[in-house]
């Protein structure tokens, strides 16, 4: 009888533990907000409307649904693309929403979110200019990118290891400036992630064409700092959840058609 009863206090004892240090602990490494970092330059993913100045995308909208489905607010900071993983690490925000590509080498310092978009690089030339029509042609060219970006990477790569030989490589703190001087002739060619790209020729018809079809495989992930796996696991089941109820469907639909 003893012993029943000293079982049972031992449960009892256990139980509380549980309820009293790991639950409130789980809940308490959730933040107020969700601050998110986005450099918002990258249309259709992330821009600030020329009209509102809001900051509008495909990506802040889904982290603002994500929010709406965990009822947590959700607070967007437009930062600068160069620095927005040391923003992340610095607590600046708790979030980047940005396009990122998931990457073996930020996946050392981040943590990514399950993916939520598929991208890839193109080249982007001017309208009309037959001489680039994939990676190769590069070579002897000077090419616009965003400072490290994938883009970036896999030009310098390129160029590194000699595979092709890449003239010139310019790169810009953001992405509506490496069209820029595309259009300016200060270079032959923007290396992109798709969806920019085909953003930027609807947006300014008449000026550039893409050359071939994405030449890398990448997706996209939201990233967070490696300690928060609390909020990271919430984001992965609100992902979840807005894939099957149609919202993620919805705000895809809004920015790329059907
Ligand atoms: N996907 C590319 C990368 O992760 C480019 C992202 C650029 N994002 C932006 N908001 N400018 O490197």
């Amino acid at each position: 009888m003893k012993k029943k009863l000293l079982l049972a206090g031992l449960v009892i004892v256990a139980v509380l533990v549980v309820v009293l240090l790991v639950l409130p602990r789980g809940e308490k490494n959730l933040p107020e907000k969700i601050v998110v970092g986005s450099s918002a330059d990258f249309a259709p993913f992330e821009y600030v409307d020329e009209i509102t100045g809001e900051l509008k995308g495909f990506d802040l909208d889904l982290m603002r649904a994500i929010g709406q489905e965990l009822g947590m607010e959700v607070e967007i900071k437009n930062v600068a693309w160069d620095g927005i993983i040391p923003g992340l690490l610095a607590g600046n925000y708790n979030v980047i929403a940005s396009g990122l590509t998931i990457t073996e080498e930020r996946k050392e310092v981040v943590n990514f979110t399950d993916a939520y978009i598929n991208a890839g690089q193109v080249i982007a030339v001017r309208l009309g200019d037959q001489r680039i029509k994939s990676p190769k042609d590069l070579a002897g060219k000077k090419v616009a990118v965003q400072v490290n970006t994938t883009g970036d990477l896999v030009v310098t790569e390129m160029q590194e290891n000699g595979s092709v030989a890449i003239a010139e490589i310019r790169r810009f703190n953001n992405a509506p400036d490496a069209f820029l001087e595309l259009m300016n002739g200060g270079v032959d060619a923007v290396v992109i992630d798709l969806g920019v790209a085909g953003e930027q020729l609807k947006a300014t018809p008449g000026l550039y064409q893409m050359a071939g079809e994405p030449f890398t495989v990448e997706e996209y992930g939201f990233a967070l700092r490696k300690s928060d796996t609390a909020l990271l696991e919430k984001i992965n089941t609100a992902l979840a959840a807005l894939r099957k109820n149609g919202v993620y469907d919805e705000i895809y639909k809004k920015y790329f058609g059907e």
